[in-house]
């Protein structure tokens, strides 16, 4: 039984353990998602505790792939807090752990922060993902709309230095 659950701070907090273990096993799995192996815990752990802090402040959305209790998958989406900009988020750090994949629920991730970032009147939405990846087809499948690529942004965990594609959506009242 899988379940998207929105995390608030407290419930964040509650499994930070998990949550710390999913990022390092996404940056494990050569994942361009900020950090480059070997990612230490006490500092996965310390990216997490920022991130319950975003949440706590109202910043930012946890929404986690929960299965039988068990953490499989998370995302955020980060709320533009600019006056200008409070129509627009970013959907961002979109990890499903190894031992998940391949069973749609990063599919189920993305269509609930689409439905989230609805919910909170943000119609806009912006990603960024590796050229290539499982990601990136995965937004083609869900419709965003590629509005460029930035050769040698963000480097691997081998080193090499490797493009990076921009999409966005513009949601519509079909998810109201
Ligand atoms: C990218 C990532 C989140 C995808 O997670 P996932 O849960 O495996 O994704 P999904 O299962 O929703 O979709 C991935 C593929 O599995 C396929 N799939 C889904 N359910 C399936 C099933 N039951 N049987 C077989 N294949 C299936 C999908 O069709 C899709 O195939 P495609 O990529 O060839 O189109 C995951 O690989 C990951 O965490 N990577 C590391 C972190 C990362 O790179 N994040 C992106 C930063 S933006």
């Amino acid at each position: 039984m899988i379940e998207i659950a929105r995390f608030d701070a407290n419930a964040a907090e509650l499994h930070l353990a998990a949550l710390t273990e999913l990022l390092i096993d996404a940056v494990d799995s050569g994942a361009s998602v900020g950090f480059v192996p070997p990612l230490a815990p006490a500092d996965a752990e310390t990216y997490w505790r920022g991130v319950v802090g975003a949440v706590r402040d109202g910043a930012r959305v946890l929404l986690a792939a929960v299965e039988d209790g068990r953490v499989q998958g998370s995302v955020q989406l980060a709320l533009e807090l600019r006056a200008n900009g409070d129509h627009r988020a970013e959907v961002m750090k979109l990890f499903v752990h190894r031992r998940a994949r391949k069973r749609g629920l990063a599919r189920a991730l993305i269509t609930e922060a689409e439905r989230a970032a609805h919910a909170l009147g943000r119609t806009l939405l912006t990603m960024d993902t590796r050229q290539g990846g499982d990601a990136e087809r995965l937004c083609v499948a869900l419709g965003w709309r590629k509005f460029g690529e930035l050769p040698r942004y963000a480097r691997s965990a081998d080193g090499t230095l490797h493009t990076t594609c921009f999409y966005s959506k513009e949601l519509g009242d079909g998810l109201r």
